[in-house]
């Protein structure tokens, strides 16, 4: 992919304002939130880069499509054009609404697990996947190359599968104890790393030769095919929409979370290609858990948008210009010297914090300091993704240890400019300069299940 740095192919019709506060009004915010810019109000933060997730601006074609809503409980005009849109992109005979991802995930995963033992095979499974799989009674576990924990190591498809890992993992484990195998596009986890054409075809026939089911995790399947696009030989002629079936083809299942590549604030899917079976059984449950089969947790409205959002989704303008902005902040950082996973990926610039403030051990958050740091700079708000999300060992209460200690610089879609990107980068070079000032946190609260949410946390100060 060339640098061209494009601008924006829009421009704004509707703003929302943001304000900038003060070092002195941030440093009383941040500690008033416990050094946790999760318990932050958005209103105290000037550029928030904490997800991609519902965050993004949609266009004016979905905002005139919210007015065509039809909110009848039952057979809602809206749900029916939201499903014609789904199976075109899909080729998938069966569709399912669900309020956003982590609703799919109830609604599918525990369908296929049919007994004790069962484990799910991904890539690797983001957080809300791997707590469904577990509630369910199964194991998750992650078969990612290796690279991928290599951040300084270029490579075009960091989020693959090992396809060793992954036959040991069934031939160990015997293939009826495999439940699925779930394919993350992109590997949310490991950076926004793509998944190449090849790799999914090799995992597919995986699945196929021990019948087993190949689920695509697609929150960004639009990014990843753009990837495939501009890296995997053979695709640069290909349009998004052939590449993207080609990739539905390979598997059996589509579970998404529309918050990202649906251009939406909220929503859900999921998609079958003709398992009837498992469609009545998930629909079966749908019902008390999402909503009536024909709006699952969504409004008409909420349908509609969706259903012109993932067409939006598609178009290689817009990608082009979503690929640029990540990859304009993480050439800035690169140029001076920022430590950060290469290449950069599709929806975020992830900054290397083991490798940005090697003094801070992993039981004290580096990642955590190194965000905590951004938004005392310049009122940006990032996220960690290493040992304070992590969390402890069930039996021994041990802090984890994290491969990889990042800060995810996630940038919603259509939202923020090349100036705010600046401003992102500016302040964390300036942290970089002096980052040998930056100390550790310990906990002054710790909620005993995912407690990077609403824990309350200290500086370690010499
Ligand atoms: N799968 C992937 C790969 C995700 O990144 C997410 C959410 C989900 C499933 C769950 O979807 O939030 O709609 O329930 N990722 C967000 C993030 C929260 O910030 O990366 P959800």
């Amino acid at each position: 992919m060339q640098n061209t740095y494009k601008a924006e192919p829009y421009r704004i019709k509707m703003i929302e304002p943001i304000r900038e506060t003060t070092r002195t009004e941030r440093e009383t915010l941040l500690a008033n939130a416990g050094y946790n810019p999760f318990s932050l109000r958005s209103e105290d933060v000037y550029i928030d880069l904490l997800t991609d997730s519902g965050t993004g601006a949609m266009s004016q074609a979905q905002w005139a499509a919210l007015m065509m809503g039809d909110e009848a409980y039952a057979g809602s005009r809206s749900f029916y054009r939201l499903e014609r849109v789904v199976k075109a992109i899909t080729g998938y005979a069966y569709f399912i609404p669900a309020h956003q991802g982590r609703g799919a995930e109830q609604v599918l995963l525990p369908r296929l697990v049919h007994k004790d033992g069962m484990v799910f095979l991904s890539n690797m499974h983001f957080d809300t996947t791997r707590a469904h799989v577990e509630l369910a009674g199964a194991r998750a576990i992650d078969c990612v190359v290796d690279i991928c924990f290599e951040t300084a190591k270029e490579a075009p498809f960091k989020g693959n599968f090992d396809l060793t890992k992954v036959t040991h993992q069934i031939e160990e484990k015997g293939p009826d104890k495999i439940a699925g195998i779930i394919m993350t596009l992109t590997n949310n986890s490991a950076g926004g790393q793509p998944v190449s054409m090849e790799n999914l075809r090799a995992v597919s026939a995986l699945g196929r030769h021990y019948d087993i089911p190949l689920i695509i995790d697609g929150a960004r399947y639009a990014e990843n095919a753009y990837f495939v696009k501009c890296r995997e030989k053979g695709y640069a002629d290909r349009t998004m929409r052939e590449i993207v079936r080609e990739a539905f083809d390979l598997a059996d299942i589509f579970l998404m979370s529309a918050k990202k590549d649906g251009l939406c604030n909220i929503g859900g899917l999921i998609a079958i290609k003709e398992d009837r079976k498992l469609f009545d059984t998930c629909r079966t449950h749908l019902v008390p858990l999402e909503g009536f089969p024909t709006y699952g947790g969504l409004t008409g409205r909420d349908m509609e948008a969706l259903a012109v959002g993932l067409e939006e989704a598609l178009e290689e303008d817009y990608l082009a210009h979503r690929f640029d902005q990540v990859r304009y902040l993480g050439d800035r950082l690169i140029a001076a010297g920022v430590p950060i996973q290469r290449p950069v990926g599709g929806h975020a610039v992830f900054v290397d914090c083991r490798a940005f403030a090697p003094h801070i051990p992993y039981d004290q958050f580096p990642g955590q300091s190194v965000v905590n740091a951004l938004y005392l700079e310049a009122g940006v708000r990032a996220v960690e993704i290493g040992s304070f999300l992590l969390g402890r060992d069930p039996d021994t209460g041990e802090n984890l240890q994290s491969p990889l200690e990042f800060m995810r610089l996630t940038i919603p879609r259509r939202t923020y400019t090349y100036r705010h990107l600046d401003v992102v980068a500016d302040a964390i070079i300036a942290i970089h300069a002096k980052r040998t000032e930056l100390v550790g946190l310990t906990f002054e609260y710790e909620p005993p299940v995912l407690r990077h949410f609403t824990a309350r946390l200290r500086p370690i100060t010499p």
